[in-house]
């Protein structure tokens, strides 16, 4: 039985996806979970479902606690499919008596799957229903990620099925965040968040403040993706207080394409600079690193240094492929600056500092071009970038707690 009991009468049900990679532009490389909770009461509710494809890994684990047809609620927290795909056939199967949702939901429902005999019961935040020995209190979380997404909570189990909320990508065996290694944990739930959340962290400060003023308490946090927290709840709950406020700590990345090693000369140069500063500083070079591996690097890092070659009076096409998803994910409250070498147009260096600039990253150290190949004297330049940039970077810190550099 691939079946786990979470809380008494509480089952993880869900579908392990060991083998997806890419999650629309995201990359999966450890596959990921899709979580679904079958609470046995009175009342048997499934709160979420599983992608279309792994519909019969659900009803495998369903059949082996329960006949689906005893299934009495749905609960849909959220409908993209990932979590729906498979709701059509199991609704025809199971014949629920009321299937719950979000008004949000409710339209993303019909849109989706264009079946009007549904019975469908909007909730809203404040809204409960009783399952028999608990209850179940609805959150409404507007555009986290998806105008539809709410968590569902259990007072009694102090249970917050958090929808993608506190998710990673991550398939594992396991099912509880204290039985994996937790510098992996922690790095996961990064990405997770800095590829999917980051740009509503407005959102999610407002949530966090509003579950604050709710009083509600919890030992267990059940994401529909990846590990569940048993073990200590508030350090993820913590995590995303840090993530969301945007707090950086003095670390630049360097992000750069290069064709003939010119700009990763002065990628190297300007390292090197941060370096002499005592910044932590990384090199990415977008022909190696998938954007979503970047955007992590970005969750904690104050500087963001672009580099590029010009080629057909552009940027290489890798920097325009991470410029166009770090603009859609909104980090807040940056530095930057723009490098790059050329052969003749040199328009790159230019469309990276525009790219910055529309990004309301502060440009704080003018933009350097290089004529071809840079000797040892020609790089200077950048590596007092990295120097500018580096006493930024700690004297911004030293300012956030307090000193006065
Ligand atoms: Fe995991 Fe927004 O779906």
């Amino acid at each position: 039985m691939a079946t786990t009991e979470i809380k008494k009468d509480i089952h993880w049900v869900g579908a392990v996806d060991w083998n997806i990679r890419d999650f629309h532009g995201y990359s999966v490389d450890k596959g990921t979970t899709y979580n679904a909770y079958l609470v046995l009461d009175e009342k048997v509710a499934l709160f979420d479902t599983v992608k279309k494809e792994l519909k019969s890994d659900l009803l495998h684990n369903i059949h082996s606690l329960i006949d689906p047809g005893k299934i009495d609620y749905l609960i849909v927290n959220h409908v993209e499919m990932d979590h729906s795909g498979s709701l059509p056939a199991i609704i025809d199967l199971v014949k629920p008596e009321k299937i719950f949702c979000s008004p949000a939901g409710r339209k993303a429902l019909i849109e989706h799957f264009h079946r009007t005999d549904w019975p469908l019961v909007e909730v809203k935040t404040g809204d409960s229903i009783s399952l028999g020995k608990r209850t179940v209190h609805f959150l409404e979380t507007r555009m986290l990620h998806w105008p539809d997404s709410m968590m569902s909570y259990l007072p009694e189990d102090k249970l917050l099925i958090s929808s993608d909320g506190f998710g990673q990508h991550w398939a594992t065996s396991e099912r509880f965040d204290d039985e994996l290694e937790p510098g992996e944990l922690m790095l996961n739930a990064a990405k997770y968040y800095a590829n999917i959340l980051l740009l509503f962290s407005p959102l999610v400060q407002k949530l966090l403040a509003k579950v604050k003023e709710m009083g509600l308490e919890f030992d267990m946090i059940a994401p529909d993706h990846g590990p569940i927290w048993r073990s200590n709840p508030a350090r993820i709950v913590a995590a995303y207080e840090q993530w969301s406020s945007q707090q950086c700590r003095d670390k630049a990345v360097i992000i750069y394409d290069s064709m003939w090693q010119s700009t990763e000369k002065m990628a190297k140069a300007v390292y090197s600079g941060l370096l002499k500063e005592g910044v932590h500083a990384r090199l990415m070079n977008m022909h190696n690193n998938h954007r979503s591996d970047v955007m992590t690097e970005i969750l904690d890092a104050r500087a963001i240094i672009l580099g590029s070659p010009t080629l057909n009076n552009g940027i290489l096409p890798k920097m325009a492929d991470i410029i166009t998803y770090m603009k859609g994910l909104k980090p807040k409250g940056r530095i930057g600056a723009a490098f790059g070498s050329y052969g003749w147009s040199g328009e790159a260096v230019k469309i990276l500092t525009t790219a910055l600039e529309e990004m309301n990253i502060e440009v704080v150290a003018e933009s350097i071009r290089i004529k071809n190949v840079p000797d040892h004297e020609a790089l200077k330049p950048c590596v007092e970038m990295g120097e500018k940039i580096g006493r930024l970077l700690k004297g911004k810190n030293a300012a956030a707690a307090g000193g006065d550099a």
